[in-house]
């Protein structure tokens, strides 16, 4: 992108709004930094994944829905990214739509950063951030069936979407009870408050740490995905359960990552969203950033 006036303070005014999460600015910030020109991405680098016949392929982005020019570009680069991989779906870690919620805003904070890929017939399954409405679980292109958590099935791995900003103990019991009669290898949960973060502005959620914890150790939970914080991480395991933070898919907070000894491995210069393959008892993934760099990716084996 060519640096001009206009995309310089389209910029500064980003990296504002995504240090104080400040929502009646991002609006000004989208329209401003799209108004910009046409969005131009690179290509995607070389995907490491097995690629296996018949394989569970899916991607992960978090706190994405700004309608900002960095979103599209993520939306592009998924876009081109799934014609060498071809992805089914996509977990979203909330944060869904930013600021304004009306008609026009789901339009231009959702279905037009990943047109293609929906016209592609790609499911989003979305969960709830602290800047949603509620009232996501009813729109249809995110997959909620008008929950604020569910689950379902898809090959030898189950997904379980959580809401974390509002945990009562009914959804604690619903979610010990789907773990419990869960026959899957592989256990996935998402949602948008992360358990483990080395995060400077929020941190690790202890509170939820304490009560999710627990059950996800008990019922074999393998992998955790959580946004909220704008960057991404991968946390060394915890009990055995290997937590992701993906919350730069269109939000960034640079430099964000204070390194501590859970940190596997941190990104916080760019905005990014994750490729998975499941592969029989594997799980393969892949960290992309906006400009086409691979920042991590590695392969994690079914525990039990
Ligand atoms: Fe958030």
């Amino acid at each position: 992108m060519k640096l001009t006036r206009g995309t310089f303070l389209a910029g500064v005014l980003g990296e504002f709004t995504g240090a104080l999460d400040h929502t009646a600015l991002f609006d000004l910030w989208s329209n401003w930094s799209l108004a910009q020109g046409p969005i131009v991405v690179g290509e995607p680098p070389a995907i490491e994944l097995p690629l296996q016949d018949k394989s569970l392929r899916f991607a992960v982005i978090g706190d994405n829905g700004t309608g900002a020019r960095p979103q599209y570009e993520v939306g592009s680069l998924m876009a081109k990214t799934r014609a060498k991989f071809p992805f089914e779906f996509v977990l979203m870690m909330g944060d869904n739509i930013y600021g304004r919620k009306s008609k026009s805003a789901f339009k231009r904070k959702f279905e037009d950063p990943y047109k293609t890929l929906l016209e592609d017939g790609v499911k989003f399954y979305a969960s709830l951030g602290n800047h949603d409405d509620p009232n996501e679980i009813y729109y249809q292109p995110f997959h909620m069936g008008g929950k604020r958590y569910y689950n379902w099935k898809s090959g030898n791995a189950e997904f379980f979407a959580l809401d974390s900003t509002y945990m009562n103990p009914a959804q604690l019991t619903w979610i010990e009870e789907k773990l419990r009669e869960s026959s899957a290898a592989w256990k996935f949960c998402f949602f948008h408050h992360a358990l483990y973060s080395d995060g400077r502005f929020h941190g690790p959620d202890l509170d939820l740490r304490a009560r999710l914890e627990p059950i996800f150790v008990k019922y074999g939970v393998a992998v955790v995905f959580n946004g909220h914080e704008h960057f991404y991480e991968r946390l060394q395991p915890q009990k055995e359960i290997h937590y992701f933070v993906v919350g730069n898919s269109g939000q960034l907070r640079r430099g964000n990552i204070r390194p501590g000894p859970n940190l596997a491995k941190g990104f916080d210069t760019d905005q990014a969203f994750l490729i998975a393959e499941v592969v029989g008892k594997e799980f393969y993934f892949q960290t992309i950033s906006r400009s086409g760099n691979t920042v991590d990716s590695g392969m994690i084996p079914l525990h039990r």
